[in-house]
């Protein structure tokens, strides 16, 4: 007689839950497991895929974040050169307050069929860049995967624009392809740093050398987590990113909040000059979030001071991206870009000096709109990040920091990585940058202009209350050339001016309270 072990295919499973259950009850950590054992793990299953549940059946086109369906479809649209254009009309609500539009003319000109570029390049400078209307914002080798890279600078290069590197330093993958590079020299001094952490200026001379490196910028912040170093978890730690940024591998690695080679804002326009002498003079700037107005004209005042002055400086906005930050630091702390980039602006204006020194910014460019938009707040060209990421094929899963990234860009794990394919994505990049710009001309075209320095804060809108509406030249302070040095401060300018002062940074109130911190 034969015994039938079919019941061991219900008995196995039950005994297995059994033992789990068992061990839920008495679970070390969770409370949750303890008191609902077995059914607790339901929860965690839809905690974790919750997000695609949002993204996929609840979100509405133009509510999601920290970019719309909307937004997001149209990056992919343009990427893939598909159907670009949407019927039936507009779905946001332009009676809204905060709602914004730019005002068209009867007589609209002819887009220009080319792309128009920024000459990068002040008085110090010997090998000026002209720079696109739209770059590829930093993202380090080690935070994106060495195939986005090698997509990003693949794309940079078909379509003549500029791709920045991200503090991570300067890789193989940077270089490979062949696309104009923005060197971007952090706190850590990723690739260019001793063994103590401080900057080498051999190294830095050496790799500033490169041919495909167009300018240096020196990182003083971010958006999404400004006065916070960058931290790069062990699991992304690979051996080769170890390598190219100077550190050891398979350990977590945590970038200082501040600069060691400077602590003044005078220090601050001598590293640029030394970095200028040492790259023989390509075009240096520096990028930051602005925070404490005073600081920013702190280092104006060193400017006027030492006529040391950036070739350009790159404003980057608190609802900026990152490959991980605190919560607080992305929801809470830096100026928005609106804000900061008309300050910087108004700034350089005042000083006299704005002629001289071109302004980058990024925070969510992702239209021509957008690029319009924020040429009129005072940039003379535009960066994307997470624009890119999604050319690229990025599904805003928001998993960055996990290395477990869906789309292979921001991982180092090859089974995730081997899927992006950069002989394929590189178009993809090249396309979207490609089809914003030309947008960007039919835009400013109808506008009837005939290039983006026409651009005005009068052409921007914005509705303020249901019944009024105003346009940024008049909801905006516009400053009048060299204002600030004529001796009469505008209110505008509150107690910032009078506090900036060249040999310090640090908020008035506590060196009032505390003393100089230098
Ligand atoms: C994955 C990721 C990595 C980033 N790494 C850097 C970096 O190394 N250095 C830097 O200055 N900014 C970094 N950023 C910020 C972007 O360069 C950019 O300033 C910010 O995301 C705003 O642009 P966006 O709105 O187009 O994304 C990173 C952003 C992302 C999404």
């Amino acid at each position: 007689m034969t015994v039938s072990l079919h019941w061991l295919w219900f008995a196995i499973p039950a005994f297995c839950l059994a033992v789990l259950g068992l061990y839920d009850l008495f679970h070390p950590t969770s409370n949750l497991l303890r008191i609902y054992p077995l059914l607790a793990y339901g929860r965690f299953a839809s905690e974790e895929i919750r997000p695609e549940i949002h993204q996929y059946f609840v979100e509405d086109d133009i509510s999601g974040t920290p970019l719309s369906r909307n937004d997001r479809q149209m990056v992919y649209e343009r990427a893939a050169k598909s159907h670009e254009e949407k019927s039936f009309g507009t779905e946001l609500d332009v009676y809204a307050a905060g709602y914004e539009w730019l005002n068209h003319t009867i007589a609209p000109k002819q887009a220009n069929k080319d792309q128009f570029r920024v000459r990068i390049g002040g008085k110090d400078c010997r090998h000026p860049y002209d720079m696109a209307l739209l770059n590829v914002s930093s993202m380090s080798f080690g935070s994106l995967s060495a195939n986005a890279v090698l997509a990003l600078n693949g794309g940079a290069k078909l379509g003549n624009f500029a791709h920045a590197t991200g503090e991570g330093g300067l890789s193989q993958y940077h270089l490979r392809p062949g696309g104009d590079l923005v060197w971007e020299i952090g706190t850590a001094y990723f690739g260019c740093r001793t063994k103590e952490g401080r900057f080498d200026p051999d190294l830095f001379k050496e790799k500033a050398a490169e041919p495909a490196v167009k300018c240096v910028t020196i990182k003083l912040s971010q958006g999404a987590k400004p006065g916070l170093g960058g931290v790069m978890p062990a699991s992304k730690m690979t051996e080769e990113i170890a390598d190219v940024r100077g550190v050891p591998a398979h350990q977590k690695c945590e970038s200082p909040p501040g600069h060691s080679e400077f602590e003044t804002p005078i220090g601050l326009l001598e590293f640029v000059q030394r970095l200028r002498d040492l790259c023989d003079a390509k075009p240096v700037g520096f990028k930051l979030c602005i925070g404490h107005r005073s600081e920013f004209l702190a280092i104006c005042k060193a400017m006027l001071e030492t006529n040391i002055l950036p070739d350009y400086i790159i404003v980057d906005g608190g609802e900026g991206g990152t490959g991980a930050a605190p919560l607080e630091f992305e929801d809470h702390v830096g100026v928005p870009l609106t804000e900061g980039l008309h300050f910087v602006h108004q700034a350089l204006v005042a000083c006299g000096l704005r002629d001289q020194i071109r302004i980058g910014c990024s925070g969510k460019v992702t239209s021509a709109f957008e690029m319009a938009r924020r040429i009129i707040q005072g940039a003379d060209y535009c960066n994307a990040a997470r624009a890119m990421m999604l050319a690229l094929g990025c599904i805003q899963a928001q998993r960055c920091e996990t290395n477990r990234c869906p789309t292979g860009i921001t991982t180092q794990d090859p089974s995730r990585t081997r899927g992006l394919k950069p002989d394929v994505k590189q178009h993809l990049v090249r396309n979207f940058q490609y089809a914003t710009v030309m947008e960007f001309n039919r835009l400013i075209a109808s506008m009837g202009l005939l290039s983006p320095d026409q651009l005005h804060a009068s052409m921007l809108m914005r509705r303020v209350g249901p019944t009024r509406v105003k346009s940024y030249e008049d909801l905006y302070y516009q400053a009048k050339p060299n204002e600030l040095l004529d001796g009469d401060v505008d209110p505008f300018w509150g107690r910032d001016w009078q506090d900036a002062r060249s040999d310090t940074f640090g908020p008035r109130s506590v060196r009032e309270r505390h003393g100089t911190p230098t």
